[in-house]
């Protein structure tokens, strides 16, 4: 570890709705492990990032820390979607952060090597940074009754995934403009005007949204050697 402070905002304070395990997802084990554990501990494997802000809902407080004896770890409680817990999360990181990431729980397979990509290019001068990874599918606009608008040129799509990376100072900027609602931390620095510069995600980087994904990563865990720190190993 070398340079100023790196400090990742993980929010699972999500509902879980979608998946329906009758919990918070990120309170939802893979192969025994709960994912927020997973999603801490594959991020701190990096060898990058100097401490985790942990965002959840606020009756889990106590459960979460609970959970997560001995790592560098403040656990906070988060907000009605998850833009206002990122919000919560980056109150508490403190203005010595000069790079701050911004972490779904609900990656839990991140490999190590796509947060050390995303740091290193924001370490590198960029003051936005999300891996992504192209489209393969055709995608197509419809309307509302299902009738194909239009078909898009899928090269210049890319699908993006998390951990994205900052420079502090320009997300708590963008953050303390009290942004609607966003599904990306990205977005915002976009609306600012800044250009977001892209590395390769990782298909293990995926997200757990629904009883299949859930399905998916009990099967990649199975079937993947387990990584010392709790994640999977990849080619990152
Ligand atoms: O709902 P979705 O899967 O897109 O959520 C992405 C991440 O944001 C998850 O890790 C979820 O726990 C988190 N989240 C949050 N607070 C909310 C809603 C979602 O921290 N109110």
């Amino acid at each position: 570890m070398s340079g100023s402070p790196v400090v990742t905002v993980l929010p699972a304070a999500g509902s879980g709705a979608r998946l329906g395990a009758g919990m918070p997802k990120a309170f939802v084990e893979i192969g025994g492990v709960p994912m927020l554990v997973r999603a801490v501990d594959g991020v701190l494997a990096s060898g990058v990032v100097d401490h985790v802000v942990v965002v959840v809902p606020v009756e889990l407080v106590r459960d979460a820390a609970g959970l997560l004896p001995g790592r560098p770890v403040t656990v906070v409680p988060g907000g009605a979607d998850r833009t206002a817990s990122v919000a919560a999360g980056l109150a508490a990181t403190g203005p010595e952060a000069e790079v701050v990431l911004v972490h779904d729980a609900a990656r839990p397979l991140t490999p190590a090597g796509v947060v050390r990509r995303v740091v290193g290019a924001v370490r590198a001068g960029a003051a936005a940074v999300i891996p992504v990874l192209p489209v393969t599918d055709t995608v197509k606009t419809v309307d509302e009754a299902g009738i194909v608008t239009a078909t898009v040129d899928r090269s210049t799509l890319r699908a993006v995934q998390t951990p994205q990376g900052f420079r502090g100072r320009e997300l708590r900027l963008a953050y303390a403009r009290g942004p609607d609602p966003v599904t990306d931390d990205a977005g915002l620095i976009e609306a600012l005007g800044a250009p977001v510069a892209t590395v390769a995600g990782d298909p293990l980087a995926f997200k757990v949204t629904t009883v299949w994904d859930l399905r998916i990563a009990e099967l990649l865990l199975a079937d993947v050697p387990a990584h010392p720190a709790g994640g999977v190993r990849s080619t990152g």
